[in-house]
């Protein structure tokens, strides 16, 4: 059974439920961001602090990191976070209007390393595709991983994918990125000397 989750900042939600309504929950029409697989909160938190003029939606399917991701928002007192237990194509299918958001970071995404498992990874090019029609005109894709063969993936296939401009030009990937702080994962891969891949574009002006 899944221990409930009574944070305030915790917004339960599943399938089938109507979209929440983003601007009564923060009380505000800032953008929204999104964070895919948030886990435990750790960058969330950070990025919030950063980006007060954005409203964050932290989504995980993994309760207890919802749990302790709603416990470090919850101590730290921001009011621009709101977490959701979710799965992330059911979740933006339903709940992010069309065009609505500002940024989307997805860091460490379970990698899937075995050869007959890559089918399985979340981050592909026609995922961004999709993506894309939720994104407003010059929103922010962040992506970071530990990976090689995924880094080098994304960062290939990005560089081709219609309607991003690439943010860290003339280099398709960096392995540090300003203004852009660490997550859980991304801290035990580096601690082990493992750079991290990070990939950033932002979605054309003159795009649908
Ligand atoms: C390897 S962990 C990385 C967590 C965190 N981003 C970090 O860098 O420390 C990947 C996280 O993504 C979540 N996740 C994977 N696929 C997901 C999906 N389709 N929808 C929502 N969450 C997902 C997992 O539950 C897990 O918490």
């Amino acid at each position: 059974m899944l221990i409930p989750n009574t944070s305030p900042t915790f917004l339960p939600w599943e399938d089938n439920d109507p979209a929440p309504q983003w601007g009564s929950i923060f009380g505000n029409d800032n953008p929204l961001a999104l964070e895919i697989g948030c886990g435990v909160g750790d960058f969330v938190v950070q990025m919030a602090v950063l980006h007060p003029e954005l409203n964050f939606i932290a989504l995980d399917f993994y309760n207890k990191g919802c749990i302790k991701t709603c416990k470090r928002i919850d101590k730290s007192g921001l009011t621009n976070v709101r977490v959701l237990r979710a799965e992330a194509r059911s979740f933006i299918e339903t709940c992010i209007p069309a065009g609505s958001l500002r940024m989307t970071i997805i860091n460490c995404p379970d990698p899937w390393p075995k050869l007959r498992h890559r089918k399985r990874r979340l981050v592909n090019s026609g995922f961004v595709e999709y993506l894309s029609r939720f994104l407003r005109p010059d929103a922010d894709f962040y992506f970071a991983t530990d990976f090689v063969d995924y880094g080098l993936d994304v960062a290939e296939f990005m560089a081709v994918q219609s309607g991003f401009v690439n943010q860290l030009a003339p280099d398709t990937f960096r392995h540090t990125l300003e203004r852009y702080p660490g997550s859980k994962y991304m801290r035990r891969f580096l601690d082990l000397g493992q750079p991290i891949y990070y990939v950033h574009y932002r979605k054309a002006q003159n795009t649908g």
